[in-house]
């Protein structure tokens, strides 16, 4: 009975332990509380994926604290953006318009449609749902956006206006369907007056491959000072 009870407690011991660890390794997307319709929440940025693996710590050493910065308004930037954070252990903060764009505005033919507007008015500065994010506790702003006839959607040029990125490592990347980065990326370091280490950017085919992302991060990361 004795040696019964002793199995017994081992046992009820390791279905404790595993749930725990089970509990401590949750997915991003599963303890991010962000969506595209997050216009309504109070708390735009998330937390990092929790892991015990060693490997995941030594990259957040090596990045700093990092927090990916994204628009996205057909998805492509936003499924970077979350494979950026979940490979760098960092957070996301999605920029959401106060007033959110439908298909109609983003019809890249009509010349009376808001994103062409928009672009066409380099003092355009679309409103960002939200009080500012506080960059100050974070070490790298990887900041990600779509591009829209050649250029950054001009709210991304409110965002950059609103934030300081001194002393930080800012990674800027982009989708889109045919262009390259051009000049969207230097446009927005010269916004934010050069100030912190803006790295060059990158631009994504809209369909870019996930080990492409990872490539990639894993040969800036070797570069990195
Ligand atoms: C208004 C508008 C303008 C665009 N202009 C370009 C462009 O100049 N060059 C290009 O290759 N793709 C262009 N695209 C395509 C987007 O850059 C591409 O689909 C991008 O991946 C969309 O990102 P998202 O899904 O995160 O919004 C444009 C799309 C829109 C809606």
């Amino acid at each position: 009975m004795r040696m019964f009870k002793k199995i017994l407690s081992v046992v009820l011991s390791a279905v404790v332990l595993g749930g725990m660890a089970a509990c401590s390794n949750k997915p991003v997307s599963e303890s991010s509380g962000v969506s595209l319709s997050a216009a309504t929440e109070q708390s735009l940025i998330t937390t990092p994926r929790e892991t015990t693996e060693p490997s995941d710590t030594e990259k957040e050493s090596k990045w700093g604290k990092a927090v990916v910065v994204y628009f996205s308004c057909t998805g492509n930037t936003k499924e970077v953006a979350l494979k950026i954070a979940s490979e760098v252990g960092g957070s996301t903060y999605e920029i959401v318009p106060v007033k959110q764009y439908t298909q109609d505005d983003l019809s890249s033919t009509n010349k009376r449609a808001r994103a062409y507007r928009e672009q066409s008015d380099k003092n355009a500065r679309p409103e960002i749902y939200g009080t500012p994010v506080d960059l100050s506790s974070y070490d790298t702003v990887f900041i990600g956006y779509p591009v829209w006839f050649s250029q950054a959607p001009r709210i991304l040029y409110t965002f950059v206006e609103n934030h300081s990125f001194e002393g930080k490592t800012v990674v800027p990347f982009c989708t889109s369907e045919n262009s390259g980065i051009g000049t969207t990326a230097t446009d927005l370091a010269e916004l934010a007056e050069n100030k912190g280490k803006w790295l060059t950017g990158t631009r994504f085919a809209a369909s870019v491959k996930s080990t492409d992302i990872e490539q990639w991060l894993n040969a800036l990361e070797s570069r990195l000072a």
